[in-house]
């Protein structure tokens, strides 16, 4: 069965749609695995992102279906043949104007489905704040699932050693420690550059658009950390 990563947070603009492709960008061509990305969020980002890759086109594929039933699409592609499905959640909170779907409902299916849940947070306090609110679905979702995890991971750093960039993880880990749910703070963050917000403008992924660059080094070892602290406790 795939690794089944829920990418969610309340928030909307915390790089969810960012993190979500450029894993699964680093997993499919460097990773050598075969990755499937759902986006869930109807405004459907990551697909209008995929829909601009020219070939040999993105080393993974991508799918919507910005529903509550996500879990049993994900079900079905379970069957696959898939090495990890990605979920770019949509923002938890609203309701969909016109639609039949909460968000709400859409990233709580997404993460009961998941065993690994990303949450990415913008280094500040506010929004962490603004991101906590999760952690009670969290709290829920560990009840039922005592080996699923959490990572937070600060994206939106200011580049260079800045007292912003040493504090987040701090207090973001005082921040998101919450009983009964395996919250952890990952030690790699991810910074504000212009290889994040350039290359969906031509379908790529950071390790495509500049596989020497600092972008992409920070994706890889993101995507490094992930499997070391999967493996140390497997959930599959
Ligand atoms: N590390 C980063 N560096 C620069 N821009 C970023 C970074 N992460 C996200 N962005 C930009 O911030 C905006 C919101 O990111 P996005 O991934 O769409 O967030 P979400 O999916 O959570 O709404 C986008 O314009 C994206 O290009
Ligand atoms: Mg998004």
């Amino acid at each position: 069965m795939p690794l089944v990563i829920a990418v969610a947070n309340q928030k909307g603009g915390c790089g969810k749609t960012t993190l979500s492709m450029n894993l699964a960008g680093v997993l499919g061509s460097e990773g050598g695995m075969k990755v499937l990305l759902i986006d869930a969020d109807p405004q459907a980002s990551a697909q209008h992102w995929a829909m601009r890759a020219g070939e040999p086109g993105l080393p993974f594929e991508v799918m919507t279906h910005p529903h509550e039933d996500v879990h049993r699409k994900i079900r079905e592609m379970a069957a696959k043949g898939y090495d990890v499905i990605l979920i770019d959640c949509p923002p938890g909170a609203s309701q969909v104007v016109g639609g039949k779907d909460s968000q709400t409902s859409i990233s709580r299916m997404a993460i009961l489905a998941a065993d690994l849940v990303i949450v990415p947070v913008r280094p500040s306090m506010l929004d962490y704040l603004a991101s906590h609110q999760l952690l009670p679905l969290l709290k829920d979702v560990a009840a039922l699932k005592e080996k699923q995890k959490v990572f937070i991971v600060v994206n939106g750093k200011p580049p260079g050693k800045t007292r912003t960039g040493a504090e987040a993880l701090s207090v973001a880990e005082e921040i998101f420690r919450i009983d009964g749910v395996d919250v952890q703070v990952l030690p790699s963050q991810v910074t504000t550059r212009q290889a994040f917000v350039l290359s969906p403008t031509v379908g790529m992924t950071v390790t495509g658009y500049e596989p020497d660059g600092k972008a992409a080094a920070e994706i890889r070892s993101l995507a490094e950390e992930i499997a070391k602290c999967l493996q140390t406790n497997v959930v599959v």
